[in-house]
Protein backbone atom coordinates (compact mmCIF):
# COMPACT_ATOMS: atom_id res chain seq x y z
CA UNK A 1 0.00 0.00 0.00
CA UNK A 2 1.09 3.28 -0.94
CA UNK A 3 2.54 5.52 2.14
CA UNK A 4 2.04 9.23 2.51
CA UNK A 5 3.70 11.26 4.65
CA UNK A 6 1.91 13.46 6.76
CA UNK A 7 3.22 17.38 7.86
CA UNK A 8 1.30 18.28 11.53
CA UNK A 9 -0.30 14.94 11.84
CA UNK A 10 -0.90 15.17 15.33
CA UNK A 11 -2.72 18.32 15.10
CA UNK A 12 -5.83 19.05 15.00
CA UNK A 13 -7.22 18.25 11.40
CA UNK A 14 -4.01 15.86 10.90
CA UNK A 15 -4.75 13.58 13.24
CA UNK A 16 -8.66 12.96 11.99
CA UNK A 17 -6.92 12.44 8.37
CA UNK A 18 -4.40 9.78 9.28
CA UNK A 19 -6.99 8.30 11.03
CA UNK A 20 -8.82 7.80 7.40
CA UNK A 21 -5.66 7.00 5.82
CA UNK A 22 -4.80 4.27 8.22
CA UNK A 23 -8.23 3.14 8.17
CA UNK A 24 -8.20 2.47 3.63
CA UNK A 25 -4.67 0.99 4.57
CA UNK A 26 -2.45 3.92 3.74
CA UNK A 27 1.14 3.63 5.63
CA UNK A 28 1.77 6.95 7.48
CA UNK A 29 4.71 8.84 8.50
CA UNK A 30 4.19 12.10 10.78
CA UNK A 31 6.06 15.30 11.05
CA UNK A 32 5.38 17.10 13.88
CA UNK A 33 7.18 19.17 16.02
CA UNK A 34 4.50 18.92 18.87
CA UNK A 35 4.77 23.01 19.28
CA UNK A 36 0.96 23.47 19.26
CA UNK A 37 -0.07 19.73 19.55
CA UNK A 38 1.00 16.48 22.23
CA UNK A 39 2.32 12.85 21.34
CA UNK A 40 -0.62 11.64 23.33
CA UNK A 41 -2.75 12.34 20.10
CA UNK A 42 -0.86 8.97 18.59
CA UNK A 43 -1.91 6.51 21.63
CA UNK A 44 -5.62 8.17 20.34
CA UNK A 45 -4.67 6.98 16.92
CA UNK A 46 -3.34 3.54 17.79
CA UNK A 47 -6.31 3.02 19.75
CA UNK A 48 -8.95 3.66 17.11
CA UNK A 49 -6.77 1.79 13.81
CA UNK A 50 -5.29 -0.89 16.19
CA UNK A 51 -1.77 0.55 14.82
CA UNK A 52 1.00 3.00 15.15
CA UNK A 53 1.86 5.25 12.21
CA UNK A 54 5.39 6.13 12.20
CA UNK A 55 6.03 9.31 13.89
CA UNK A 56 8.84 12.03 13.45
CA UNK A 57 9.40 14.60 16.02
CA UNK A 58 11.26 17.26 13.67
CA UNK A 59 10.06 20.66 12.44
CA UNK A 60 9.39 21.17 8.66
CA UNK A 61 11.33 24.05 8.34
CA UNK A 62 14.44 22.15 9.10
CA UNK A 63 16.08 21.00 5.57
CA UNK A 64 18.76 18.76 6.69
CA UNK A 65 15.75 16.96 9.35
CA UNK A 66 13.22 16.58 6.62
CA UNK A 67 16.22 15.04 3.98
CA UNK A 68 16.74 12.66 6.34
CA UNK A 69 13.28 11.66 6.91
CA UNK A 70 12.58 10.99 3.25
CA UNK A 71 15.62 9.33 2.74
CA UNK A 72 14.06 6.86 5.75
CA UNK A 73 10.89 6.53 4.69
CA UNK A 74 11.35 5.88 0.53
CA UNK A 75 9.07 5.78 -1.58
CA UNK A 76 6.83 8.24 -0.24
CA UNK A 77 3.67 8.40 -2.85
CA UNK A 78 2.18 11.65 -1.49
CA UNK A 79 2.53 14.09 1.52
CA UNK A 80 -0.16 16.48 2.88
CA UNK A 81 0.97 19.30 4.31
CA UNK A 82 -1.04 20.23 7.57
CA UNK A 83 1.84 21.33 9.87
CA UNK A 84 1.28 25.66 10.39
CA UNK A 85 0.59 28.21 13.03
CA UNK A 86 -3.01 29.19 12.72
CA UNK A 87 -4.12 31.96 15.06
CA UNK A 88 -5.45 34.96 13.58
CA UNK A 89 -4.54 37.07 16.94
CA UNK A 90 -1.25 35.76 17.24
CA UNK A 91 0.26 36.09 13.50
CA UNK A 92 -1.29 40.18 14.13
CA UNK A 93 1.34 40.27 16.89
CA UNK A 94 4.40 37.97 15.81
CA UNK A 95 4.13 37.83 11.63
CA UNK A 96 7.70 37.41 11.18
CA UNK A 97 7.54 34.13 13.10
CA UNK A 98 4.42 33.34 10.98
CA UNK A 99 6.05 34.02 7.55
CA UNK A 100 9.23 31.98 8.86
CA UNK A 101 6.87 29.05 9.82
CA UNK A 102 3.94 28.62 7.29
CA UNK A 103 6.31 30.06 4.44
CA UNK A 104 9.67 27.73 5.33
CA UNK A 105 7.89 24.64 5.91
CA UNK A 106 6.09 24.76 2.23
CA UNK A 107 9.68 26.26 0.57
CA UNK A 108 11.25 23.26 2.57
CA UNK A 109 9.02 20.37 1.59
CA UNK A 110 8.78 21.80 -2.06
CA UNK A 111 12.48 22.03 -2.60
CA UNK A 112 13.16 18.44 -1.34
CA UNK A 113 10.02 17.22 -3.74
CA UNK A 114 12.12 18.71 -6.42
CA UNK A 115 14.89 16.24 -5.60
CA UNK A 116 13.25 13.05 -4.53
CA UNK A 117 10.77 11.01 -6.47
CA UNK A 118 7.76 12.24 -4.06
CA UNK A 119 5.66 14.25 -6.24
CA UNK A 120 2.17 14.42 -4.98
CA UNK A 121 1.33 17.30 -2.46
CA UNK A 122 -1.79 17.97 -0.84
CA UNK A 123 -1.77 21.42 0.82
CA UNK A 124 -4.28 22.64 4.12
CA UNK A 125 -5.32 26.12 2.59
CA UNK A 126 -8.53 27.90 4.01
CA UNK A 127 -11.93 29.84 2.79
CA UNK A 128 -10.31 33.21 4.39
CA UNK A 129 -8.71 33.13 1.14
CA UNK A 130 -11.77 34.63 -0.53
CA UNK A 131 -12.12 37.05 2.54
CA UNK A 132 -15.66 38.65 2.27
CA UNK A 133 -17.10 37.16 -1.04
CA UNK A 134 -19.62 39.91 -2.69
CA UNK A 135 -23.08 38.89 -2.92
CA UNK A 136 -22.87 37.82 -6.37
CA UNK A 137 -20.60 35.08 -5.01
CA UNK A 138 -22.40 33.83 -2.37
CA UNK A 139 -22.04 30.46 -2.37
CA UNK A 140 -18.18 30.72 -2.95
CA UNK A 141 -16.80 28.78 -4.99
CA UNK A 142 -13.00 27.89 -6.26
CA UNK A 143 -13.18 30.80 -9.11
CA UNK A 144 -14.61 33.06 -6.87
CA UNK A 145 -11.92 36.82 -6.65
CA UNK A 146 -9.31 36.27 -3.81
CA UNK A 147 -9.15 38.88 -2.03
CA UNK A 148 -7.03 41.30 0.44
CA UNK A 149 -5.78 38.77 3.49
CA UNK A 150 -6.70 40.46 6.43
CA UNK A 151 -3.68 39.21 8.64
CA UNK A 152 -0.58 37.77 8.48
CA UNK A 153 -1.74 33.70 9.23
CA UNK A 154 -3.96 34.42 6.12
CA UNK A 155 -1.34 36.19 3.59
CA UNK A 156 0.49 32.88 4.35
CA UNK A 157 -2.24 30.84 3.20
CA UNK A 158 -2.70 33.31 -0.09
CA UNK A 159 1.25 33.29 -0.63
CA UNK A 160 1.43 29.55 -0.36
CA UNK A 161 -0.90 28.99 -2.92
CA UNK A 162 0.99 31.06 -5.02
CA UNK A 163 4.27 29.28 -4.33
CA UNK A 164 2.55 25.81 -5.25
CA UNK A 165 1.36 27.27 -8.44
CA UNK A 166 4.84 28.27 -9.90
CA UNK A 167 6.80 25.31 -8.19
CA UNK A 168 4.48 23.58 -10.20
CA UNK A 169 4.50 25.65 -13.79
CA UNK A 170 8.86 25.10 -13.13
CA UNK A 171 8.96 21.32 -13.04
CA UNK A 172 6.15 19.82 -14.41
CA UNK A 173 6.46 16.22 -12.70
CA UNK A 174 5.17 17.82 -9.65
CA UNK A 175 1.45 17.58 -9.04
CA UNK A 176 -0.23 19.49 -5.64
CA UNK A 177 -4.01 19.85 -4.71
CA UNK A 178 -4.67 22.63 -2.78
CA UNK A 179 -7.97 22.11 -0.11
CA UNK A 180 -9.31 25.22 0.83
CA UNK A 181 -11.33 24.21 4.11
CA UNK A 182 -14.47 25.93 5.55
CA UNK A 183 -14.71 25.98 9.20
CA UNK A 184 -13.54 22.15 10.53
CA UNK A 185 -15.76 21.62 13.82
CA UNK A 186 -16.50 17.96 16.19
CA UNK A 187 -14.38 15.47 17.07
CA UNK A 188 -13.44 11.58 15.98
CA UNK A 189 -17.01 9.66 16.72
CA UNK A 190 -14.55 7.74 19.49
CA UNK A 191 -13.69 10.69 21.24
CA UNK A 192 -10.65 9.36 21.66
CA UNK A 193 -9.24 12.38 19.60
CA UNK A 194 -10.30 15.58 18.85
CA UNK A 195 -9.49 19.68 19.05
CA UNK A 196 -6.83 20.51 21.68
CA UNK A 197 -6.93 24.73 22.39
CA UNK A 198 -4.12 25.56 23.89
CA UNK A 199 -5.12 28.35 26.56
CA UNK A 200 -8.56 30.41 25.94
CA UNK A 201 -10.10 29.43 22.95
CA UNK A 202 -10.41 31.76 19.70
CA UNK A 203 -12.57 29.41 17.60
CA UNK A 204 -16.04 29.46 18.10
CA UNK A 205 -16.82 25.28 18.84
CA UNK A 206 -14.07 24.78 21.77
CA UNK A 207 -15.58 27.70 23.67
CA UNK A 208 -19.28 26.74 23.42
CA UNK A 209 -17.95 23.20 24.42
CA UNK A 210 -15.59 24.51 27.52
CA UNK A 211 -18.58 27.21 28.37
CA UNK A 212 -20.70 23.90 28.01
CA UNK A 213 -18.38 22.41 30.85
CA UNK A 214 -18.57 24.89 32.71
CA UNK A 215 -14.70 25.77 32.37
CA UNK A 216 -15.97 29.59 30.48
CA UNK A 217 -18.54 31.45 32.51
CA UNK A 218 -19.81 32.59 29.20
CA UNK A 219 -19.99 32.57 25.40
CA UNK A 220 -19.13 36.17 24.10
CA UNK A 221 -21.28 36.32 19.89
CA UNK A 222 -19.14 38.56 18.43
CA UNK A 223 -22.01 41.13 17.46
CA UNK A 224 -25.65 40.77 16.26
CA UNK A 225 -25.61 43.51 13.90
CA UNK A 226 -24.52 41.67 10.78
CA UNK A 227 -26.55 42.06 7.36
CA UNK A 228 -28.05 38.57 8.65
CA UNK A 229 -31.06 37.03 9.12
CA UNK A 230 -30.42 36.85 13.15
CA UNK A 231 -27.67 39.73 12.66
CA UNK A 232 -24.77 36.99 13.94
CA UNK A 233 -22.42 36.07 11.30
CA UNK A 234 -22.59 32.86 9.17
CA UNK A 235 -19.62 30.18 8.12
CA UNK A 236 -19.93 26.58 6.56
CA UNK A 237 -18.89 24.25 9.49
CA UNK A 238 -17.98 21.18 8.09
CA UNK A 239 -17.67 17.92 10.24
CA UNK A 240 -13.89 17.60 10.78
CA UNK A 241 -14.05 13.69 10.25
CA UNK A 242 -15.83 14.18 6.97
CA UNK A 243 -12.99 16.86 6.28
CA UNK A 244 -10.74 14.15 6.70
CA UNK A 245 -12.20 12.06 4.28
CA UNK A 246 -11.60 14.33 1.28
CA UNK A 247 -7.92 14.02 1.99
CA UNK A 248 -7.85 10.06 1.00
CA UNK A 249 -10.17 11.31 -1.67
CA UNK A 250 -7.38 13.73 -3.20
CA UNK A 251 -4.62 11.54 -2.29
CA UNK A 252 -6.42 8.68 -4.51
CA UNK A 253 -6.86 10.97 -7.51
CA UNK A 254 -3.35 12.07 -7.28
CA UNK A 255 -2.39 8.47 -6.86
CA UNK A 256 -5.00 6.91 -9.42
CA UNK A 257 -5.92 9.56 -12.01
CA UNK A 258 -3.18 10.95 -14.73
CA UNK A 259 -5.02 13.05 -16.47
CA UNK A 260 -5.85 15.61 -13.79
CA UNK A 261 -4.87 19.28 -14.10
CA UNK A 262 -1.36 19.44 -12.55
CA UNK A 263 -2.76 21.84 -9.97
CA UNK A 264 -6.18 21.64 -8.58
CA UNK A 265 -7.96 23.22 -6.08
CA UNK A 266 -11.32 22.38 -4.20
CA UNK A 267 -13.97 23.94 -1.46
CA UNK A 268 -14.48 21.78 1.36
CA UNK A 269 -17.41 22.79 3.10
CA UNK A 270 -20.83 21.45 3.25
CA UNK A 271 -22.68 24.00 1.16
CA UNK A 272 -24.69 25.31 4.22
CA UNK A 273 -24.26 28.27 6.23
CA UNK A 274 -25.37 28.40 9.86
CA UNK A 275 -24.89 31.76 12.27
CA UNK A 276 -23.28 31.40 15.43
CA UNK A 277 -26.65 31.91 17.12
CA UNK A 278 -27.38 29.00 15.12
CA UNK A 279 -24.72 26.74 16.22
CA UNK A 280 -25.17 27.47 20.24
CA UNK A 281 -29.05 27.00 19.65
CA UNK A 282 -27.95 23.71 17.73
CA UNK A 283 -25.74 22.67 20.68
CA UNK A 284 -27.97 23.05 23.15
CA UNK A 285 -30.72 20.83 21.14
CA UNK A 286 -28.37 18.57 20.86
CA UNK A 287 -26.90 17.98 23.82
CA UNK A 288 -29.39 18.66 26.77
CA UNK A 289 -26.82 21.33 27.68
CA UNK A 290 -27.09 25.06 27.81
CA UNK A 291 -24.74 27.53 26.96
CA UNK A 292 -24.63 30.65 28.54
CA UNK A 293 -23.89 33.74 26.54
CA UNK A 294 -24.00 37.29 26.03
CA UNK A 295 -23.97 39.68 22.57
CA UNK A 296 -21.02 41.80 22.43
CA UNK A 297 -19.33 43.77 19.84
CA UNK A 298 -18.06 42.54 16.79
CA UNK A 299 -14.66 41.09 16.62
CA UNK A 300 -12.22 43.03 14.42
CA UNK A 301 -11.48 41.27 11.30
CA UNK A 302 -14.35 39.17 11.03
CA UNK A 303 -15.89 38.27 7.97
CA UNK A 304 -19.93 39.08 8.24
CA UNK A 305 -21.07 35.54 5.66
CA UNK A 306 -19.27 32.64 4.06
CA UNK A 307 -20.35 29.61 2.62
CA UNK A 308 -19.13 27.01 0.18
CA UNK A 309 -20.38 26.07 -2.89
CA UNK A 310 -18.60 22.40 -2.86
CA UNK A 311 -20.00 21.12 -6.03
CA UNK A 312 -16.31 20.62 -7.23
CA UNK A 313 -14.89 18.69 -4.86
CA UNK A 314 -18.38 16.35 -4.67
CA UNK A 315 -18.30 16.21 -8.59
CA UNK A 316 -14.44 15.76 -9.40
CA UNK A 317 -13.46 13.84 -5.79
CA UNK A 318 -16.51 12.41 -5.37
CA UNK A 319 -16.86 13.68 -1.65
CA UNK A 320 -19.45 15.30 0.34
CA UNK A 321 -19.65 16.53 3.77
CA UNK A 322 -22.84 14.49 4.76
CA UNK A 323 -22.52 13.74 8.82
CA UNK A 324 -25.63 16.08 10.16
CA UNK A 325 -24.93 19.10 12.50
CA UNK A 326 -26.58 17.73 14.79
CA UNK A 327 -24.06 14.80 15.25
CA UNK A 328 -21.32 16.59 14.93
CA UNK A 329 -22.08 19.22 18.03
CA UNK A 330 -22.62 15.93 19.71
CA UNK A 331 -19.16 14.62 19.10
CA UNK A 332 -17.47 18.06 19.92
CA UNK A 333 -18.95 17.76 23.28
CA UNK A 334 -18.46 13.60 23.78
CA UNK A 335 -14.95 15.08 22.96
CA UNK A 336 -15.00 17.61 25.40
CA UNK A 337 -16.26 15.24 28.18
CA UNK A 338 -13.94 12.50 27.93
CA UNK A 339 -10.73 15.75 28.14
CA UNK A 340 -12.48 16.64 31.43
CA UNK A 341 -13.47 13.25 32.04
CA UNK A 342 -17.37 14.37 32.49
CA UNK A 343 -19.88 11.43 32.12
C1 LIG B 1 -10.88 31.91 11.96
C2 LIG B 1 -10.01 32.76 11.10
C3 LIG B 1 -9.71 32.01 9.83
C4 LIG B 1 -9.00 30.72 10.16
C5 LIG B 1 -9.78 29.92 11.17
C6 LIG B 1 -8.85 28.82 11.62
C7 LIG B 1 -10.64 35.08 11.62
C8 LIG B 1 -11.22 36.32 11.10
N1 LIG B 1 -10.66 34.02 10.80
O1 LIG B 1 -12.09 31.67 11.26
O2 LIG B 1 -8.89 32.78 8.99
O3 LIG B 1 -8.79 29.96 9.01
O4 LIG B 1 -10.20 30.71 12.28
O5 LIG B 1 -9.08 28.37 12.87
O6 LIG B 1 -10.19 35.04 12.74
N2 LIG B 1 -17.29 33.64 17.53
C9 LIG B 1 -17.98 34.17 18.61
N3 LIG B 1 -17.46 34.02 19.87
C10 LIG B 1 -16.28 33.35 20.10
C11 LIG B 1 -15.58 32.80 18.99
C12 LIG B 1 -16.10 32.97 17.72
O7 LIG B 1 -19.04 34.77 18.45
O8 LIG B 1 -15.85 33.27 21.26
C13 LIG B 1 -17.85 33.79 16.18
C14 LIG B 1 -16.97 34.59 15.24
O9 LIG B 1 -17.27 35.95 15.31
C15 LIG B 1 -17.33 33.97 13.91
C16 LIG B 1 -17.70 32.52 14.23
O10 LIG B 1 -17.95 32.50 15.64
O11 LIG B 1 -18.46 34.59 13.39
C17 LIG B 1 -16.59 31.55 13.91
O12 LIG B 1 -15.39 32.01 14.50
P1 LIG B 1 -14.05 31.15 14.50
O13 LIG B 1 -14.34 29.78 14.98
O14 LIG B 1 -12.99 31.94 15.20
O15 LIG B 1 -13.70 30.99 12.97
P2 LIG B 1 -13.48 32.10 11.82
O16 LIG B 1 -13.40 33.46 12.37
O17 LIG B 1 -14.49 31.85 10.78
Amino acid sequence: MARILVTGGTGYIGSHTVVELMQQGYDVVIVDNLSNSNAEVLNGIEAIVGRKPDFENADCTNYVEMERIFNTYQPIDGVIHFAASKAVGESVEQPLMYYRNNIGSLLTLLEIMHVFPTKNLVFSSSCTVYGQPDAEHLPVDENAPLKKALSPYGNTKKINEDIIQDAAYADATLNATILRYFNPIGAHPSALIGELPNGVPNNLLPFVTQTAAGIRQELKVFGNDYNTPDGSCIRDYIYVVDLAKAHVKAIERMLNVPEREQVEIFNLGTGRGLSVLEIVNGFEKATGVRVPYTIVGRREGDIEQVWAAPQKANNILGWSAQTPIEDVLRSAWNWEKHLRNLS
